[in-house]
C-alpha cells in the first residue's frame, strides 16, 4: 500500500472516501461509514458522560504520504483548524526523500502517585516503604489479572520525600505501572487506591491523593526526520536559505519561552488531531508535553532542528505520549476504531510512533512557513471559506465570496456579508 494519493486533495469528498477504501483494503466499508455519519450514536455517548444532550463533530482529514518506520501509513486527523493536514501531509512528502519518520518509544509505563501525609519521621518512613516494595509490588500486581496476563503489571517502586512544600515535609511514592496497550489512567490509579492502606500501616502516616501523574516521562515517544535541502527550494527561496531559516526559528524557541509555547502549539496541533481521531485523551498527552517541555526549570521547544555534514536538515521530536488503543474511548467510539485501522496499528507503541512523527512534520510545516512566506498565505483560502459560511453563503457562493477575498486580502464576516448581498441581488456576477 501507498500513502500517496496524487490529486487526492481536489477530489470531491466522496470520491476521497472511495480512495482511502482502495488504499486501505484492510480498513472496513463500515467503519469508514463511521467517519460520514458523525462517527457516535446519541445513545452510545449517553453511555460515556452524563447529561448528555447530543453529539459534537470536528472535520475529520487524511494526511497522506508519511512513512514510519518504513512503513506507508494513511493518518487520520480531527482537527478544526485549516492547513494542520495540509501541513503535514505536504511536509510527509518532503521527508519521503530521506526515507520518512523513524520513531520509537518506551515501554508502556505509566507512573501513580501516593501522597503520604502526617509523619513523624519522614525520611525513616521512606525507607521503611523501601523495606516492603517487594510486598507492595506483589500487591499492586494483583490489581488487574487481565493486563497481567498480557505481560503488564507493577515495575518498580520510589519514594520522594518532598521537603520544601507550604504544609511541611511529605512523602509521595511513585508507583511505575506497565500498562500494555492501555493508555492507563484506570489501571494505575486502581492499584495506587489498593496500596494505600497498607503504605499507611508501613509508614505510620495517613495517605491523602492517589492517582496517575500526566507528566508520563517513562513512556516517551521520539521521531526524527532528514530533509535533503534542495526539497525546501520553493519560489525565490533556496533549500539552504529555507533550512537555516527553519534552524533560526527552532533557536528562538529553544532559547525563549514566549516562542517556545507558540512553537510547540504547532507541534501539538498534529498530536492533538491524531489523539482526538483516535479517542484518546488529549488533555493528558498536553499536560504531559508541556510538563517535559519544562523539565529544565525552563519552560522551552520539544523539537530540535540542525543539519547535518551532507547539509541536509534534521529535525527531531521527544515528548511523553500516553496513548491506548483498548479501553475508553478508542473502543467505543466507531470512528476511533476506524482511526485505529486505517493506520494498522497493533500496539499503542506503534500508534505513538505515528503520532510523534505527525508532530514533527506540523512543526517543520509551521517554521518551514513562518521563516518564509509567513502562515497568512496557506491559511487564507480555507479561512476564507470559514467566514464565508459564517457570513450565510451556501454552495457555489462559498467558494465564490471565499476566492473574492483572497484575492482582495480581505478576510473579515462584513466584507463576507457584503458580497453575500451582492452576489445574491445579482447572481450572474462572476465575482
Ligand atoms: C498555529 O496554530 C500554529 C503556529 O503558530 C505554530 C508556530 O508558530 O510554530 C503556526
Amino acid at each position: 500500500m501507498t500513502s500517496r494519493i496524487p490529486h487526492f486533495y481536489d477530489l470531491p469528498l466522496q470520491e476521497r472516501r472511495q480512495k482511502i477504501l482502495e488504499a486501505a483494503p484492510a480498513l472496513k466499508p463500515e467503519l469508514l461509514a463511521a467517519w460520514s455519519e458523525g462517527g457516535l450514536a446519541a445513545e452510545t455517548a449517553d453511555s460515556m458522560i452524563e447529561n448528555v444532550i447530543g453529539v459534537h463533530s470536528l472535520p475529520l482529514g487524511i494526511a497522506l504520504n508519511f512513512i514510519v518506520n518504513g512503513r506507508e501509513v494513511l493518518i487520520p486527523m480531527a482537527i478544526e483548524e485549516p492547513s494542520v493536514v495540509a501541513g503535514a501531509s505536504f511536509m510527509a512528502k518532503l521527508a519521503r526523500a530521506g526515507g520518512g519518520f523513524f520513531a520509537t518509544a518506551d515501554p508502556p509505563q505509566m507512573i501513580g502517585q501516593i501522597q503520604i501525609l502526617g509523619l513523624a519521621d519522614p525520611p525513616s518512613a521512606r525507607l521503611r516503604i523501601y523495606e516492603h516494595k517487594a510486598e507492595l509490588l506483589a500487591e499492586a500486581d494483583e490489581v488487574d489479572p487481565l493486563l497481567k496476563r498480557l505481560g503488564g503489571g507493577a515495575r518498580d517502586l520510589q519514594v520522594r520525600l518532598i521537603e520544601d512544600s507550604p504544609i511541611g515535609p511529605f512523602l509521595v511514592v511513585h508507583l511505575i505501572y506497565d500498562v500494555r496497550d492501555a493508555m492507563g489512567a484506570n489501571a494505575v490509579n486502581t492499584a495506587c487506591e489498593r496500596l494505600a492502606p497498607r503504605l499507611e500501616q508501613i509508614s505510620g502516616g495517613k495517605v491523602h491523593l492517589r492517582i496517575l501523574s500526566n507528566l508520563a516521562d517513562r513512556r516517551l515517544a521520539r521521531a526524527r526526520v532528514r530533509i535533503p535541502a534542495e526539497a525546501l527550494a520553493f519560489d525565490e527561496y533556496t533549500g539552504e536559505e529555507v533550512r537555516d531559516g527553519i534552524i533560526a526559528a527552532w533557536a528562538f524557541a529553544a532559547a525563549d519561552p514566549y516562542r517556545a509555547a507558540t512553537h510547540n502549539k504547532g507541534i501539538m496541533n498534529g498530536i492533538d488531531a491524531v489523539v482526538i481521531a483516535t479517542g484518546n485523551d488529549w488533555r493528558a498527552v498536553e499536560a504531559g508535553a508541556h510538563a517535559y517541555a519544562a523539565r529544565s526549570g525552563r519552560y522551552t521547544s520539544l523539537s530540535a532542528w540542525g543539519k547535518d555534514e551532507q547539509g541536509h536538515l534534521v529535525g527531531s521530536l521527544e515528548l511523553p505520549l500516553a496513548v491506548g488503543i483498548v479501553g475508553g474511548a478508542t473502543k467505543v467510539h466507531p470512528a476511533a476504531r476506524a482511526a485505529i485501522q486505517l493506520m494498522g496499528v497493533k500496539t499503542a507503541a506503534e500508534l505513538a510512533e505515528i503520532i510523534v512523527s505527525v508532530g514533527l512534520a506540523q512543526n517543520l510545516a509551521a517554521l518551514r512557513a513562518l521563516a518564509t512566506e509567513g502562515i497568512q498565505r496557506g491559511h487564507m483560502s480555507l479561512h476564507a471559506r470559514q467566514v464565508a459560511i459564517a457570513a450565510g453563503a451556501s454552495g457555489e457562493l462559498i467558494e465564490k465570496i471565499a476566492a473574492r477575498m483572497v484575492a482582495e486580502r480581505t478576510i473579515r464576516i462584513d466584507r463576507a456579508e457584503e458580497l453575500l448581498r451582492e452576489f445574491t441581488s445579482n447572481p450572474s456576477h462572476e465575482g
